[in-house]
């Protein structure tokens, strides 16, 4: 595998590691709360990431790369609503997406079209996340800050479960 396009997976994975670190502060910040439904949800999500993570670490080795796994940032801890976590998710997995599209670049550049392919499934998947993000981001809008609006949209995030995603 080129260098720098194995470098650049290095970061990635990092990055997607960050992400479930990132995560399940927000997990844990719903736990505080007594929102387990939205803190089900974080969690499914945290695995989500972590097979992202996982699909690129795999993928490197059978490429016959080697990984170099590096320090992951302190996610940011605070949050002040619901609409707020949620908003920050949407930015995080809108940057994620631009570094997806980066890393397909490296892959272009260097003219490596299994890694291409590989990461087509990466951008496909993150319309999906960003998607799923709006959704709910959309309903907490609209619930503005009823009590009984907010626990419904709980109760229907408790529903969310983890399914391993087969990568590439
Ligand atoms: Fe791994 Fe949510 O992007």
């Amino acid at each position: 595998m080129n260098e720098k396009l194995e470098k650049a997976f290095c970061v990635q994975i990092n990055k997607e590691l960050y992400s479930a670190y990132l995560y399940l502060a927000m997990q844990a910040y719903f736990k505080e709360i007594n929102l387990d439904g939205f803190a089900n949800w974080m969690y499914v999500q945290v695995q989500e990431e972590l097979a992202h993570a996982m699909g690129m670490y795999n993928y490197v080795f059978e490429r016959g790369g080697k990984v170099e796994l590096m320090s992951i940032e302190k996610p940011e801890c605070s949050f002040n609503s619901p609409l707020n976590v949620f908003e920050e998710v949407l930015k995080h997995e809108k940057y994620v997406t631009s570094l997806i599209n980066d890393l397909a670049f490296v892959a272009e550049e260097v003219r490596d079209r299994a890694a291409m392919s590989l990461l087509d499934w990466y951008i496909k998947e993150q319309v999906e996340e960003e998607a799923n993000v709006s959704n709910v981001l959309g309903n907490l809008k609209l619930a503005q800050n009823d009590p009984r609006a907010l626990l419904l949209l709980d109760r229907e995030l408790a529903t969310r479960t983890f399914v391993a995603p087969v990568i590439g």
